[in-house]
């Protein structure tokens, strides 16, 4: 049904945007995949991102994508056995995943269109702080969860210095292209867990950042392939991991995390 969501941004919608408007997506389509682009630091974040997950233990294992734009996570889980669903509200971002072997599914991450307890991942790259009800985000990622399902995110912290860094100096410097981000949907840690622990999730978060060559090398000279490696502190980036609690006893996976 992913071909029945939004399609490219009008000049009409443009002129009415106003930030964290998903359709500003549209019009970055080219970014997704161009090497040294806009969305370079997503690059480096989804390759983090993967390196939490391990591979499959079953066949026919789920990993759903929440808000998976152009699917930049695809080529770091692709050798892990599992079947790569990529959700988003975005036809322009799905196609770019569709591309590179997601399986495109349009839909809204507070109204995941997954069965209670069908996915061994999700992975929440780079979406919490743009959805405006958190709290039915988190409720559905961790419904769609099975028992001893993994979930692994990263998002932006609530902060000062996180505005700062990422809306009044990233905008102008060219961290974050204008306008994707409101500030006020940024997500405190304390909250994050909070919700997630509600659900049978117990997070471990942790601080993460660009490495200071990668970052300068990407604004200066627009080159690619930096890293996200950990930081001192949560105060602008982190990422999350955590286990759905019970005993998954579905055919071909024992390992669970009891409570
Ligand atoms: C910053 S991008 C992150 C994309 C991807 N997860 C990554 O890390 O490369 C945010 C994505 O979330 C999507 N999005 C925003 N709100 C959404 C919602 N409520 N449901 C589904 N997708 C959403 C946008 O269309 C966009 O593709």
């Amino acid at each position: 049904m992913w071909w029945l969501c939004t399609g490219r941004a009008t000049l009409d919608h443009m002129s009415s945007m106003v930030r964290n408007d998903p359709r500003q997506y549209d019009d970055l389509a080219a970014e997704w995949w161009r090497p040294g682009g806009g969305f370079e630091l997503l690059h480096w974040l989804a390759a983090a991102r993967a390196a939490l997950i391990p591979p499959a233990t079953r066949t026919g294992a789920l990993l759903i994508d929440a808000g998976c734009g152009g699917g930049l996570h695809a080529p770091h889980v692709v050798g892990k056995g599992y079947r790569h669903v990529g959700v988003d509200l975005q036809r322009s971002g799905l196609r770019a995943a569709a591309a590179h072997g997601v399986e495109p599914v349009c839909g809204d991450v507070t109204a995941l269109p997954f069965a209670t307890g069908s996915a061994d991942v999700v992975a929440a790259g780079e979406i919490l702080e743009h959805v405006t009800d958190l709290e039915a985000t988190v409720a559905e990622v961790c419904r769609v969860l099975r028992p001893g399902g993994l979930v692994v995110l990263d998002t932006v912290n609530a902060t000062a210095v996180s505005r700062f860094i990422t809306v009044t100096a990233g905008e102008w410097i060219g961290v974050a292209p204008p306008g994707l981000h409101d500030p006020a949907l940024f997500v405190d840690p304390k909250r994050l867990s909070a919700e997630f622990a509600r659900h049978g999730v117990r997070l471990h978060l942790r601080g993460v950042r660009p490495t200071v060559t990668g970052l300068i090398g990407w604004l200066l000279w627009k080159r690619p392939g930096g890293r996200i490696v950990g930081a001192p502190s949560k105060a602008v980036l982190y990422q999350g991991k955590g286990l759905k609690e019970g005993l998954y006893q579905g055919k071909g996976r024992k390992e669970g995390v009891t409570t």
